[in-house]
């Protein structure tokens, strides 16, 4: 605007130049007031550089102000200063009159899209909505969010095949006789637990779990082999542990225990695709069939993949939800029908979650995995409440980073990945499989009566950061 009206002046003192129109006394008036418009409209053009639309519109308001105070006070003291020269005046007023009518319009723009463009936008001025970075003073630097971020990269399958997996040991000596005194609440004496997902990595160790605190175990798995070597290894591991153990009818004893010899426990080994409710039900009967009752339930099958959100393959996305979240509803609803039909009172279930199901994982992208464990840990709350009048309890456990053998050989691949990961964790380790023993028995058993809905993070402190 303020150009437009230099360049008024300009043509003015132009054509009055060329027809010796005007006096020196009108030239020196007319460069005073170039001048100022000039200097004006450098000091508006720095300021908007560093502004926002909203201030700029205002500096356009303030700057037609001054344009109308500028063409009346150059009409008014301009004819005083130049005396009669009237005609030549009327035409100076007249064009600076033109010039604020051009920047009448261009405020009324300037507010309409001040308007539009600043709704919602943050107000630079407020240091509370500012950038760590330009509250400090300083410019952005490279590091900004780079620890916060996934990396598209990152591509991990789930094995198809059964070879394809790293071999699982069983966990050695942990069990054991009970040498130390413990509240006796925390036993599972007598008790039938299932373990989807038992025939390897954590579900296996929590079947061990629930064999060393005294329950017999059906072992469930989509790889048949491994569930059927899992479920001997762990009572050749029962044995070596406690070499005075036999092989008693638990009916034949009112505690359901001979005094002070441990019974070898009955381990089962069933293949079931837990995302097949039809595999699922015929599972669940043959369990019953081979053990005569379920007490407890262990949710283990699941698997994590990364891809990025976009690259996702649809088809394994909804193999991923079916594992993890089919698989777990199909087998609590069928273990809630059988614990109801029996009136047990002492039922109970414990989902395995993840961490992941409460914060999102980096560098690896896994966002239907993190959903899919959101879904379970909230699954775990809702029927713990449908289920609350018929005694039985659900309750969620969410581990962190477990090094099982197929997190280890992942790992071993990808040396960068594990630095990140434990350079995240408080405790500044990875879980061992065996830190959820503890967790699940306290979950299963009586020691923990009152508890139901809970979420409990195995996480070395993860999520608390
Ligand atoms: N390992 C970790 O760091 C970690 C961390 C948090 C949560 N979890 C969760 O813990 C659970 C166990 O994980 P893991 O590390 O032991 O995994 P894993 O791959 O070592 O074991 C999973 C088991 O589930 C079985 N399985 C897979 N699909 C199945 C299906 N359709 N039906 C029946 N069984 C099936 C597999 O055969 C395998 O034996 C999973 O739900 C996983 O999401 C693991």
């Amino acid at each position: 605007m303020a150009l437009v009206v230099i360049g008024y002046y300009a043509s003015d003192l132009n054509a009055a130049r060329k027809v010796g129109k005007y006096q020196d006394s009108k030239w020196v008036f007319a460069v005073v007031v170039g001048c100022m418009a000039a200097i004006t409209a450098l000091v508006f053009g720095i300021i908007s550089i560093f502004s926002q639309y909203r201030t700029i519109a205002m500096l356009f308001a303030w700057e037609w102000i001054l344009v109308i105070l500028w063409a009346a006070v150059t009409g008014i003291f301009g004819k005083m200063y130049l005396g009669g020269e009237n005609d030549e005046m009327d035409h100076g007023v007249e064009s600076m009159i033109t010039a604020a009518a051009f920047d009448c319009v261009n405020l009324v723009l300037w507010f309409i899209s001040a308007v539009i463009g600043t709704k919602g936008r943050r107000n630079k001025d407020d240091p509370f909505h500012q950038s760590s970075s330009a509250t400090l003073g300083v410019p952005g630097y490279d590091h900004e969010g780079s620890q916060s971020r996934t990396d598209n990269t990152i591509v991990v399958e789930y094995p198809e095949e059964t070879k394809d997996f790293p071999p699982e040991p069983t966990i050695q000596g942990r069990g054991g006789p009970h040498l130390k005194r413990t509240l006796p609440n925390f036993s599972l004496e007598g008790r039938v637990g299932v373990v989807t997902g038992g025939a390897r990595g954590l579900g296996l160790v929590m079947a061990q779990s629930l064999v060393a605190s005294g329950a017999d175990v059906a072992i469930v798995d989509l790889n048949k082999e491994e569930a059927e070597s899992s479920a001997k290894a762990i009572v050749e591991q029962f044995k070596k542990d406690n070499p005075n153990a036999q092989t008693y009818d638990r009916s034949k004893f009112a505690s359901s225990k001979k005094e002070g010899i441990f019974r070898v426990p009955n381990v089962t080994a069933h293949h079931c695709d837990v995302s097949d409710p039809t595999s699922v039900e015929t599972t669940l009967s043959d369990i019953v069939g081979k053990h005569g009752k379920i007490d407890h339930l262990v949710t283990s099958a699941g698997f994590t993949e990364n891809y990025d959100a976009i690259s996702y393959p649809y088809e394994r996305m909804k193999k991923l939800w079916g594992v993890n979240v089919d698989g777990t509803y199909l087998f609590a609803t069928g273990v809630a029908k059988h614990l109801m039909e029996r009136n047990a009172t002492s039922g109970s279930m414990v989902f395995i979650g993840s961490m992941s199901g409460s914060i999102v994982n980096v560098p690896q992208p896994q966002a239907p995995y993190n959903a899919a464990k959101a879904a379970v840990r909230h699954l775990a709350a809702s029927c713990a409440v449908e289920w609350a009048h018929a005694n039985i309890r659900v309750n969620c456990i969410s581990p962190g980073y477990m090094l099982t053998a197929l997190t280890r050989k992942i790992l071993d691949e990808n040396a960068e990945l594990n630095k990140t990961w434990t350079s995240l964790i408080p405790m500044g380790k990875m879980g061992r499989p065996e830190d959820l023993m503890g967790p699940v028995t306290f979950l299963l058993s009586d020691a923990s009566l009152y508890v139901t809905g809970a979420d409990l993070r195995v996480d070395g402190g993860y999520t608390c950061t």
